[in-house]
């Protein structure tokens, strides 16, 4: 491995730890030097924001985790108490249950952003595949942290979800049994939840440093989706980007706050103010927004095994992706017929989504079945064909060239002049 140069700080005692174990350098290295290409846009933000909100996600549950108890006969209330009584308790509360759907506002904005730009695409297939394991972590972390208040859509949600596994064959009942620790979704599995929701997190930031590690061995891509040539195609992350990316991070915090502030239910659902009750289910079960597309999907298949194996499937299939495109052109930007489908696909991910709020019945069902046909031929169909049959428009020769074609580089230069004369 070639040894990293270290460097030489003016503080004598991160000097003195720096020659002992050397993360200073490496921080230095990674996160002030770290080249990244200088036509990047806000959209490469994203990943920096869903770090901020991991963080922010797991000092709020920290806290409301010393407040709340998971047993069935007490939880409702202590969440009910945490509003109520205990100091800021409504913030953290607040705070948490919004952070979950902004931290999954910026992971699909980042996901569909690597899609546009093709950053699944070689060499950033295992950086890739660590982001679908991510987002896998991610949405049981949250499924289970929405049981944990144990109101209706909780009991319920949790009831609908744990029963898809009983369509498996031979294995399936059992897997259930073992799931709720018991005959029905009940104590042992809101105690199992509890004790995973808190461990998930971490187990995230770790997937986190790898996913972060694999970027910075392959560097990042940028909307072009060509490589850096040379110095001139970067700049030091360092003041440039953290400037960047930190404006975004407060623009987003700016809208989280107003969700938290003015309208910190909109994103729920009022029946999870109503305690579970076994005995009463609700009108329409409906998971948190960000599972809709999913469970339209789910719900779209007439067989149950079916559904369920189009679920995990939809995501499972997105590993895949830097295998499936075979396209030797990155960025959309340059491809003309494949731009037009990838704005359909999102466009279908809205459609699936809206139907999964939607009774599965009559004309929403139907389109909820077009919908999960279209994703699939999006990826399994469109995605290889358009690949190999598309001719893509000419690449720029290099990320400088075209950043400063039109008088960028004179930009450039104009800054050091007036200063020079000065
Ligand atoms: C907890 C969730 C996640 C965090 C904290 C995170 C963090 C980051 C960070 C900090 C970067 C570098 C900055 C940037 O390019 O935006 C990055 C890049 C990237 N992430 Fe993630 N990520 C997460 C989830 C995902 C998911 C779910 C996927 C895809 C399935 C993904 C795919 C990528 C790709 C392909 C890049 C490289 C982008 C490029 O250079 O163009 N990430 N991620």
């Amino acid at each position: 491995m070639a040894q990293v140069q270290a460097t030489k700080f003016k503080n004598p005692v991160v000097n003195w730890i720096d020659s002992r174990l050397p993360i200073f350098t490496m921080l230095d290295h990674e996160y002030n030097h770290y080249p990244m290409p200088r036509n990047v846009n806000y959209l490469w933000a994203f990943g920096a924001i869903a770090g901020i909100m991991l963080v922010i996600m797991i000092a709020t549950g920290l806290f409301l985790a010393m407040q709340y108890s998971s047993h069935t006969s007490l939880a409702f209330d202590s969440v009910e108490r945490i509003m109520r009584d205990v100091n800021y308790g409504w913030l953290i509360r607040y705070v948490h249950a919004n952070g979950a759907s902004m931290f999954f506002i910026a992971v699909y904005i980042h996901m569909f952003r690597g899609l546009y730009y093709g950053s699944y695409k070689a060499p950033r297939e295992i950086l890739w595949i660590l982001g679908v394991i991510i987002f896998l972590v991610m949405m049981g972390t949250a499924f289970m942290g929405y049981v944990l208040p144990w109101g209706q859509m909780s009991f319920w949600g949790a009831t609908v979800i744990t029963n898809l596994f009983s369509a498996f064959p031979i294995v399936g009942d059992p897997i259930v049994t073992l799931l709720w620790g018991g005959f029905s979704v009940d104590n042992p599995t809101l105690n199992r939840f509890f004790a995973l929701h808190f461990l998930l997190p971490f187990v995230l930031l770790g997937l986190v440093i790898l996913h972060t590690a694999a970027l910075h061995v392959c560097g990042s891509n940028n909307p072009l989706g060509i490589d850096p040539k040379g110095p001139q195609d970067t700049v030091p992350f360092n003041p440039y980007v953290t400037v960047k990316d930190g404006f975004a991070v407060v623009i987003f915090l700016i809208i989280y706050a107003s969700f938290v502030f003015f309208m910190p239910n909109y994103m729920g659902h009022p029946d999870n103010y109503i305690p579970a009750n076994p005995l009463v289910t609700p009108a329409h079960i409906v998971p948190e927004w960000y599972f809709l597309p999913f469970y339209a999907m789910l719900r779209a298949i007439p067989d149950k095994l079916g559904g369920v194996l189009a679920m995990f499937g939809s995501i499972a299939l997105l590993a895949f992706l830097p295998w499936l495109d075979r396209s030797k052109v990155r960025s959309c930007k340059f491809r003309p017929i494949y731009r037009q489908f990838f704005w359909i696909l999102a466009l279908d991910a809205l459609v699936l989504g809206y139907a999964g709020a939607m009774p599965a019945e009559g004309a929403w069902l139907i389109i909820a079945r077009i919908g999960t046909a279209y994703y699939f031929f999006h990826f399994l169909v469109l995605l290889p064909v358009l690949g190999k049959l598309e001719r893509p428009s000419p690449l720029p020769n290099s990320i400088s060239e075209s950043v400063l074609k039109g008088g960028g580089g004179i930009a450039a230069g104009a800054h050091a002049k007036p200063m020079e004369k000065a």
